[in-house]
């Protein structure tokens, strides 16, 4: 087909070659792999072998190359904002991994980049197509948790990592690896209306001296508070979702989704509060007051968003986003914005 973008991969990594290309295998219609570049030869060499696309070793034979339209860059995360600069002034579209830089400043700069090359730039913020995330914003958006006061979002592992990711000068760190997936979500959940930030990081079994284990706890201008962990020095690993609300709640593990929620139907009459003594079973059936008992509705069901995605679903968004013009699901600013959230963090907490 004539219409499909050609593309070339900046870093052949474990996002370069293991989801970029094999993602771009997934849209045959859509996309086309053209070429890539590493600094490693062996990895240029699988892209050859494995994916049949061209290999270069010079940065800017890559980058010239007419043929390629657009420019997925996967390198390390602190070359993000100047690998981006170089593809955008080479014109071409360019797809960037988070973090689309390392701090608020960095952003700053890909704003302003954006503005100079309107329409070129699009953040890989691709966790924002997750089935999960997207099945329980449509439960919470059908009422039946009521006002959702609470989310508690986890991803825990236990890792005894020791690469460039684990160390501070190479823009390791979880803060900079699941942050900007998790902090995105957590933006989402609070329409991006941020009162109060409070953080804790420390290093619990990663090698490096990068924070390998995280807490952030948001709070919303509405009063909703987003409670964010994520861990590589957490043996057992709990829910990734966690959602309590006025009329009920919610666990989200895997593909497993829990409910717990009052009947919709169930309405209480309205009861006021006494000062008496309660019941001496007080507790055990509800009767604390003579109050009609709650009528609970619980379920076991699968994600299964009624639009379905998939991390890599944020490839037809691209292209509809180049091709079609349509707006792109993650603006420029709302990737700036989880960078913003980033530093406060860096800003208020100390680790060691
Ligand atoms: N969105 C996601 O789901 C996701 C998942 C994993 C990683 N990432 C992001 O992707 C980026 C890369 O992470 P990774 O895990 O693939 O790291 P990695 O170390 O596995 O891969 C980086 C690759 O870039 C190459 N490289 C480094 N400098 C280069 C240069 N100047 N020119 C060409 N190649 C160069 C390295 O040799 C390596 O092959 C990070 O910023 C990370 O945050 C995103």
């Amino acid at each position: 087909m004539t219409d499909t973008i050609k593309v070339g991969i900046w870093g052949l990594g474990r996002a370069g070659l293991n989801m970029h290309a094999a993602e771009l295998g997934l849209y045959p219609e859509q996309f086309e792999l053209h070429s890539g570049i590493d600094i490693d030869p062996a990895r240029n060499q699988i892209l050859v072998e494995k994916y049949g696309a061209k290999a270069y070793t010079n940065e800017d034979a890559f980058l010239n190359d007419p043929e390629v339209e657009l420019i997925s860059i996967a390198t390390r995360s602190p070359d993000h904002v100047a690998h981006c600069e170089r593809a955008l002034s080479a014109g071409k579209y360019v797809f960037l991994e988070k973090p689309i830089g390392l701090s608020y400043t960095d952003g700053l700069k890909i704003l302003a980049l954006s503005q100079q090359y309107p329409g070129k730039l699009y953040p890989r913020q691709n966790r924002r197509f997750e089935a999960p995330f997207n099945h329980i914003k449509e439960i919470m958006a059908s009422g039946i948790l009521g006002d959702v006061y609470e989310i508690k979002l986890c991803r825990h592992s236990f890792q005894r990592r020791s690469d460039w990711q684990t160390i501070v000068e190479c823009g390791g760190g979880q803060l900079n690896n699941w942050g900007p997936h998790i902090i995105d979500h957590a933006l989402q959940f609070l329409d991006y209306k941020v009162a109060e930030i409070w953080s804790d990081l420390k290093k619990v079994a990663a090698l490096g001296n990068a924070e390998d284990h995280i807490k952030i706890v948001l709070k919303g201008e509405s009063g909703r508070v987003i409670d964010m962990e994520i861990s590589g020095g957490a043996a057992l690993p709990q829910n990734e979702y966690t959602l309590f609300g006025t009329r009920g709640a919610l666990t989200c593990q895997g593909a497993d989704i829990h409910l717990k929620y009052i009947d919709p139907d169930q309405e209480f009459q309205k009861t006021e509060a006494f000062a008496g003594t309660p019941s001496l079973d007080g507790g055990v059936s509800n009767a604390y007051a003579d109050l009609e008992p709650v009528k609970w509705v619980e379920e076991h069901i699968k994600v299964a968003p009624q639009k379905p995605t998939q991390i890599h679903s944020i490839w037809p968004a691209l292209y509809d986003s180049v091709r079609n013009n349509a707006k792109f699901p993650v603006s420029i600013e709302q990737a700036v914005a989880v960078l913003k959230v980033t530093d406060q963090v860096k800003k208020n907490t100390s680790f060691s």
